[in-house]
């Protein structure tokens, strides 16, 4: 037998009693004859203790050891005296006489400790992961996962949904962002898609009268990697028949609650508050808002039509707007070359021509390069519509609506975060309703679906399909869609599906698929429409996300055991990697471009 207790096991209780113990070795330390070794599994760290008169050659072993070396010991648990209880571990109170030692395995010359508090540079933690997840702080995250996982899976049991696997290897579902493709073997020329979601298997496990579904499903898409997206990513894909948005939103807010309760023992008063995606884009400009803090947008076309400041009004006649933030108290801590900097930054990150400000000065009055444009009614009007008092920092986008809301909502965030206006405790959910259905590509010059093109829109909507009238009817249709929004990020975010296939069709028309096109990618679901397929819809919650959230983290690689890096390599393993020629002349592929050098690095 390895071992009797764990390493995070052993109390006063455990008093006189005989133990063998297991795992690594985390620091030694030789006080004069009185040697330690710090033991550590993932349940704890045990201090072991003996006296070098007791036992040279144990002594000598010990003084051999490295951080990171795999042992066992056996001995006797005896309690620390007063001095030395460590109240800051669990095992605190005592420590085990070690009468053997034994060493299972020794380590190399390790990069990094990861019993060490420095946080080792990222490109070595991903590099050596088995390393960087004996971490105390990564095993304390991967627990978290796991046991968010487990209360899911137990609630959505307690419910009557059944837990069901779909394909790895299937057809492109268009959620928006570009396929992973796996060439087929069999059929060369042919690709199968990685699900970039399980959306179409569960909608047809709905019609195949399976009533309510969840899968923990693995989903990818090769899109542009951010702090919150992976190529490859967890989500908890729900699905249920006969059901319509509140149904849909109450069941997870009910799991929501029992998640705060569960993992954070926090009471959260339901109803989650809800909020119109256009009311989030207007005093918020993002439809995953930050509701933490306020500092909401506030609109001053109107008088910017009328002032003589040649930048807003110009705007405000060509059907822009222009809309302000106020950073209350926050004058004294912009400098001009702050400003300058946030100038630089809007230009750079958002496609802004710029931001304007004023400021109040130490007489109550509106200062700063643009006062000159306004009169003093206009500014009075300004500084009222703003709640302006003293010491704020009033900060101004003139552009198209997209653009004001891109800018204000980054200068938002980005000023909370430096006036540390966020409690980081809070956890703050909403429900963001009634997104628009389609949006438009301007480029392309066509629909596009907001979320997919399965969503139902809302019934009162319906009309608008019809392009007959009114070619920009779509743009009126609000989607039967929700997403849940924790501290600023869409945590979820689901829809009720088109269950008629007349609808689909129109739909797929409107998104300018030919019927052809259509029938060829998704002429499974139409058919499978015509047979009996209940109302239904659903919701998939981006787990990473949630286990950032909850463990209080600002990454998701933090919460994956075997993340990707931002250029969607993975450091240890070396994937994506070149392959044999066998296998590609196998699969009938030809390679044009060889592969880039320092991909990896
Ligand atoms: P959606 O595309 O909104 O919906 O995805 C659902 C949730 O998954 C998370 N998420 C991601 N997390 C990490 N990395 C990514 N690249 C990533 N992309 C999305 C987000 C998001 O809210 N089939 C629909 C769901 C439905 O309609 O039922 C879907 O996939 O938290
Ligand atoms: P100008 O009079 O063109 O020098 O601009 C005066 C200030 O307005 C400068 O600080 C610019 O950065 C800023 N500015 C320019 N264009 C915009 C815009 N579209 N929205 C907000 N501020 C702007």
């Amino acid at each position: 037998m390895y071992r009797t207790k764990t390493c995070g096991e052993l109390r006063k209780e455990h008093n006189g009693q005989a133990v063998t113990l297991a795992g690594w070795v985390d620091s030694v330390r030789d006080h004069s004859g009185v040697l330690f070794i710090n033991l550590r599994d993932r349940f704890g760290l045990t201090q072991i203790v003996f006296l070098q008169q007791n036992n040279n050659s144990l002594a000598e072993t010990v003084r051999t050891l490295h951080p990171e070396d795999v042992i066992q010991v056996i001995g006797t648990v005896g309690l620390r005296p007063e001095g030395i209880v460590n109240k800051k571990i669990p095992t605190g109170e005592i420590e085990v006489a070690a009468a053997q030692l034994s060493v299972l395995n020794r380590t190399a010359a390790v990069p990094f400790l990861p019993g060490a508090p420095e946080i080792p540079a990222e490109e070595t933690r991903l590099k050596y992961r088995y390393l960087d997840l004996r971490r105390p702080v990564m095993q304390k995250t991967l627990m978290l996962r796991h046991r968010i996982t487990k209360v899911m899976r137990d609630y959505f049991d307690e419910l009557g949904f059944v837990e069901i696997e779909t394909p790895m290897l299937g057809k492109s579902t268009p959620e928006g962002a570009r396929d992973y493709l796996v060439p087929s073997r069999v059929a060369q020329g042919q690709f199968y898609a990685l699900p970039q979601s399980p959306q179409l298997y569960k909608q047809i496990l709905m019609i195949a009268g399976y009533d309510r579904y969840f899968q923990i499903a693995r989903c990818f898409r090769d899109e542009d990697l951010r702090a919150d997206r992976q190529p490859e990513f967890t989500q908890m894909d729900v699905e249920m028949a006969f059901a319509d948005m509140e149904d849909i939103i109450g069941v997870i807010s009910t799991l929501i609650a029992r998640l705060m309760k569960n993992i954070l023992g926090r009471e959260l008063t339901l109803p989650i508050p809800k909020m119109s995606y256009d009311d989030a884009m207007e005093r918020f400009g993002h439809d995953a808002p930050d509701l933490r803090f306020a500092m909401e947008l506030i609109d001053l076309t109107d008088i910017a039509a009328k002032a003589d400041f040649r930048v807003f009004r110009s705007v405000a006649d060509s059907g822009g707007r222009v809309r302000a933030i106020n950073a209350k108290g926050a004058a004294e801590k912009y400098s001009r070359k702050d400003i300058d900097g946030l100038n630089a930054w809007v230009i750079d990150q958002f496609g802004a021509k710029g931001v304007a400000w004023l400021k109040v000065d130490n007489e109550g009055k509106l200062a700063g390069p643009i006062a000159k444009n306004f009169t003093e009614e206009q500014l009075q009007k300004i500084a009222a519509r703003l709640n302006a008092q003293a010491n704020d920092f009033m900060l101004f986008s003139a552009d198209t609506f997209a653009v004001t809301c891109k800018v204000l909502n980054g200068l938002r965030r980005r000023l909370a975060a430096e006036l540390n206006l966020i409690n980081a405790k809070e956890m703050n959910f909403c429900w963001i309703m009634h997104f628009p259905m389609f949006g438009r590509d301007e480029e392309e010059g066509r629909w596009v679906a907001m979320h997919h093109p399965f969503t139902a829109p809302l019934e009162s909507d319906l009309p608008y399909l019809d392009t007959k009238t009114d070619a920009d009817a779509p743009a009126k249709i609000r989607a039967q869609a929700y997403d849940l929004v924790l501290n600023g990020f869409e945590v979820g975010g689901g829809t009720i599906r088109i269950h008629d296939s007349k609808v689909q069709s129109q739909v797929f028309d409107l998104l300018g698929l030919p019927q052809q096109t259509a029938a060829e990618q998704f002429g499974f679901l139409l058919d499978a429409l015509q047979f009996g397929a209940p109302p239904h819809g659903g919701i998939a919650l981006g787990l990473d996300r949630l286990v950032m959230l909850f463990g209080g983290l600002d990454n998701i690689r933090d919460c994956i055991a075997f993340p990707k890096t931002t250029k969607a390599a993975d450091l240890m393993t070396g994937a994506p990697s070149t392959v044999a020629d066998k296998q590609l002349t196998e699969l009938a592929i030809s390679v044009k471009k060889p592969a880039p050098v320092g991909f990896l690095e």
